[in-house]
């Protein structure tokens, strides 16, 4: 079981949210292997990029520190989503909450990572596509 303390202003281009939480449940894990990064452990392991930062805060935001072997978190019980959206080329948050069928309310809430007006979005991010708001305890969007 994972058990951490974590006090954290997290600045992501123009998305910006901060979060105070203690936190147990981790209910996915995942050991890091040899070449990983954080967004293609996300898109294999259909996690976020938003939740695979927000649970793991002992990796760095550019995610340059990773061991092989290691053991991270990919959801916590009651605020895991594992429906995604790898990003590609072209995409808008219009088109991918078209494609997944959800509002685009719902996109933006769910990836707090993700600005207002979704300029900042990467090929190879991993957004989460949940038809449900998923209540990540202690983040608030400011
Ligand atoms: C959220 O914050 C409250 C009050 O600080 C704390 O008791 C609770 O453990 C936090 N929840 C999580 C999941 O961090
Ligand atoms: C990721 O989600 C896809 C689509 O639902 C599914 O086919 C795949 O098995 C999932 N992979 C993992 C590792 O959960
Ligand atoms: C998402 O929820 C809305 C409202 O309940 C529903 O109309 C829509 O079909 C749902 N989409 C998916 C992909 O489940």
């Amino acid at each position: 079981m994972l058990a951490f303390i974590r006090a954290a202003l997290v600045v992501a281009a123009a998305g910006i949210y901060s979060v105070v939480r203690a936190q147990t449940g981790c209910e996915r894990f995942y050991i890091v292997q040899v070449g990983d990064t954080c967004n293609a452990i996300s898109a294999a392991q259909n996690v976020s990029t938003f939740q695979l930062a927000l649970i793991n805060p002992e990796i760095d935001p550019l995610c340059d520190n990773l061991f092989a072997d290691e053991q991270i978190c990919l959801g916590i019980a009651g605020e895991d989503c594992e429906t995604v959206h790898v990003v590609q080329a072209g995409d808008s948050c219009a088109n991918i909450a078209e494609a997944a069928g959800i509002q685009l309310s719902t996109l933006l809430a769910n990836n707090p990572n993700v600005n207002p007006i979704c300029t900042n979005i990467g090929v190879g991010e991993v957004l989460c596509t949940a038809n449900v708001t998923i209540p990540y305890q202690n983040v608030t969007v400011v």
